[in-house]
């Protein structure tokens, strides 16, 4: 590895910082593929440095994109991520994986010469596409060119090129699409904007692909050689159901740094939605089921009661004033409590937890997630350390949303989020 450390390379911030305002957040393999709600990942290096020196094996239970497992390799340490969202998965397994330069390179040059070639066949939608979607979508060229950028990495043998191109490809699926830029649930562009916009598919593949090049070559100057990189094992387990022994065995991890969706899928962020083109052209089966597999997906019949004296008033407020809403919420606290409590077993006595949350505010009413992580880790035997206070500069996040439903009216929503950290006794 470098005798460069993390810690020269970074602008470094006042000591009790945790905001990162205007700190890039994009280096190394942190460049690629967009995400809602990414971490910064400088708050998992700090987190890293601070609480876990030592550490040699980091878990994610809801990795995303894998920033918190890129930097646990940065660090020389095995990591372990689960998302149930196939895409997230495959940028994790993609920023993750040491990929043999010469071997890139040779496909890189391949495709820039096939970007060049005059392609007179007709190439006909994989089956698995719904043609009247893909022409809502996407215009006919635009189907053309996708097609054949596809067929290109159809035939790419080496697996960890492969998914170099694809990460490439997703993303350019996305600024290809009719979609509205700038949006991550799916808009469609209106009729008079669509007739004026002509999407150049190869020429945003090539801006893409040269983009991830130079991303993972400093990655690579930084970590060296393939025995540097630790393996990142990304698996698709749901933390509320269990977690399989054979993925992840009881007491092994030393970390766990995390940000947990803020809310259900519906009303917070659309992972699902973000991810449904890309995820239909790569043949996720789950494509089009994401967001209800998601935390708080799930319909909840009569109101639990939480160990959280705050969180059971806070919901009978909400309650009083819309019963389906408090029902959607303690949906999704009832998952992050099991979810704890199967994540509180894989980590070994002293080892730490770390997780990112935001307070909503519903109905005019405050949620303290904050406390609620803080309760639902000490009933597995861990203690408080610390609960940091950071704003969100960089996150795209709804930051307001309406109390009431009234149009016009709005109420403040996460736009702070407290990182809470707990040591297991
Ligand atoms: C805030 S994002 C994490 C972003 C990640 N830290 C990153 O930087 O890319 C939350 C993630 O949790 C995933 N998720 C939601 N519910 C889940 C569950 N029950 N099990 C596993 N992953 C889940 C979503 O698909 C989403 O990718």
């Amino acid at each position: 590895m470098s005798t460069l450390s993390l810690f020269e390379m970074r602008p470094r911030k006042a000591v009790d910082d945790w905001t990162f305002r205007g700190a890039n957040t994009r280096y190394f393999t942190h460049a690629y593929h967009d995400y809602p709600a990414r971490m910064i990942p400088q708050i998992a290096d700090r987190l890293l440095r601070e609480y876990a020196p030592s550490a040699r094996s980091l878990f994610d239970p809801y990795c995303g994109t894998g920033t918190t497992l890129v930097e646990g390799l940065l660090h020389g340490m095995e990591t372990y991520g689960t998302d149930l969202n196939p895409l997230a998965r495959l940028l994790a397994s993609a920023k993750t994986t040491y990929i043999d330069e010469r071997t890139l390179d040779s496909s890189l040059r391949k495709f820039m010469e096939f970007s060049m070639e005059t392609h007179s066949e007709d190439l006909e939608l994989p089956p698995w596409l719904d043609e009247d979607r893909v022409r809502f979508w996407f215009k006919p060229r635009a189907v053309v060119d996708l097609r054949r950028v596809y067929s290109f990495i159809e035939h790419i043998e080496d697996k960890p090129t492969e998914l170099f191109f694809l990460t490439a490809f997703s993303e350019t699926i996305r600024e290809c699409s009719n979609t509205r830029p700038g949006e991550f649930k799916l808009f469609r562009r209106p009729k008079e904007e669509l007739d004026r916009y002509t999407p150049d598919v190869f020429g945003t593949m090539m801006t893409k692909l040269g983009r991830n090049r130079e991303a993972y070559g400093d990655m690579l100057g930084f970590m060296g050689p393939k025995s540097n990189w630790k393996p990142s094992h990304i698996f698709d387990f749901d933390t509320v159901s269990g977690i399989p022994t054979d993925a992840l065995g009881r007491g092994l991890v030393d970390v766990v740094i995390t940000s947990p969706p803020y809310g259900d899928s519906r009303t917070t962020v659309a992972y699902g939605q973000f991810s449904r083109l890309s995820s239909e052209w790569l043949a996720f089966p789950e494509a089009r089921r994401v967001d209800s597999m998601l935390l708080g997906g799930h319909r909840l019949r009569s109101m639990p009661v939480f160990s959280s004296e705050k969180l059971n008033g806070a919901l009978s407020i909400i309650a009083a004033r819309d019963k389906q809403r408090a029902l959607e919420i303690s949906a999704f606290y009832q998952d992050l409590e099991k979810s704890i409590k199967n994540v509180a077993a894989v980590v070994r006595s002293g080892g730490v937890v770390c997780y990112v949350v935001a307070n909503r505010r519903v109905r005019s009413v405050d949620l303290p997630t904050d406390e609620n992580v803080v309760v639902f880790f000490r009933e597995c035997g861990f203690r408080h350390v610390a609960t940091l206070r950071r704003e969100i500069p960089n996150k795209r996040m709804p930051s307001r949303n309406s109390p009431t439903n009234e149009s016009g009216a709005t109420d403040t929503t996460m736009v702070r989020e407290n990182i809470i950290v707990m040591q297991k006794e």
